[in-house]
């Protein structure tokens, strides 16, 4: 997990919650998947991981310095795109819901169904941290929650709620973390796997009814004070930091060919590696916050 990089990419997301406000102010819900940038306490439901972060010093910033599973000092991604978009709070985690009441009353507010530590691939997590939600079966929930949907709005009117919420998403990193800790492999088929499956799960959401995504792509992983020390001289480690620049062109093509291909389909592409190298060139994100011109989106067409 990229608990190095959180803070400058928590910064960099108010951004993507800037952006997306911009082109779309009439979001009725916000459906969250992805790895511990975004999740707001699945693994807390987890009992085999050690993805968690439900104890002290997490949340010591959060309202009641409460540690929630939020893999953050406060907020995280998902609350401040959730704030940004104008909600009261960031949407409660899948496994809160244990029952089919506490489902039911949620599932037209949004639901948030990442997993600390999990990935794009089903196999990422289990070797580095024990049980997580890989994205396949955080798809195959939201499926669950489609079901219950069908049964109480009919599935017309599901469908139409559906298309006009936001699928939320950032993930990619711990798939990333694993296959630079193993012996040096084939980087461009190994992106290019990483997108097709990621391309796989969108397009299930949609035919699960998902319409408008907002994707952030991978941020400088090899940043992270853990990959740092893989370089001699402290600086960030070239060869992860070259494939998370490598994933941003690759999943640009991979949504625009599934905008072509699915009709009344929308998304953003949050730049993520280019918004935190952005403020680690001058860490003065305040200003920058204010100031920048949202120009790291090329892809927005909602
Ligand atoms: C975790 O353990 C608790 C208590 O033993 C059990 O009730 C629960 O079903 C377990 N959860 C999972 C996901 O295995
Ligand atoms: C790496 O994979 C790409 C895409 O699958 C392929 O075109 C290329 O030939 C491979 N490179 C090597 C050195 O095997
Ligand atoms: C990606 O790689 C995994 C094994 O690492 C393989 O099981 C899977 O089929 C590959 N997917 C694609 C789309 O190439
Ligand atoms: C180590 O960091 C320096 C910048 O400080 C960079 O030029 C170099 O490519 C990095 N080396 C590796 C092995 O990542």
């Amino acid at each position: 997990m990229a608990t190095g990089a959180l803070s400058p990419l928590l910064l960099s997301l108010c951004l993507i919650g800037l952006a997306l406000q911009r082109v779309d102010a009439a979001i009725n819900a916000m459906f969250v998947f992805g790895d511990s940038t975004v999740d707001v306490g699945n693994n807390n439901y987890l009992n085999d991981t050690k993805a968690k972060a439900n104890f002290p010093h997490y949340g010591i910033d959060f309202p009641g310095s409460v540690a929630t599973g939020r893999f953050s000092n406060g907020y995280n991604t998902a609350d401040l795109l959730a704030q940004q978009l104008g909600f009261p709070m960031s949407p409660p985690p899948f496994l809160s819901l244990s029952t089919p009441k506490c489902l039911t009353e949620q599932m037209f507010k949004g639901i948030n169904f990442a997993s600390g530590g999990s990935g794009i691939l089903d196999q990422t997590g289990p070797l580095q941290v024990g049980e997580v939600i890989p994205m396949n079966t955080q798809v195959q929930n939201f499926a669950t929650v489609r079901r219950q949907m069908d049964k109480l709005a009919g599935p017309a009117g599901a469908a139409d709620f559906l298309s006009r919420s936001l699928f939320f998403i950032s993930a990619g990193s711990n798939d990333m973390f694993e296959y630079s800790s193993k012996s040096h492999g084939n980087d461009t088929a190994f992106i290019a796997n990483l997108t097709s499956t990621y391309g796989k799960h969108l397009k299930a959401l949609y035919n699960f009814g998902a319409r408008k995504f907002g994707i952030v792509s991978i941020p400088p992983l090899g940043c992270c004070p853990s990959q740092r020390l893989r370089n001699q001289t402290g600086g960030c480690y070239e060869m992860l930091n070259s494939l998370s620049r490598g994933f941003y062109p690759a999943i640009g093509a991979t949504l625009q060919g599934l905008q072509s291909e699915l009709p009344e389909m929308s998304y953003a592409l949050g730049n993520g590696y280019e918004m935190v190298a952005y403020i680690f060139e001058d860490p003065q994100p305040l200003r920058k916050l204010f100031h920048m011109k949202i120009n790291l989106f090329e892809d927005i067409s909602f």
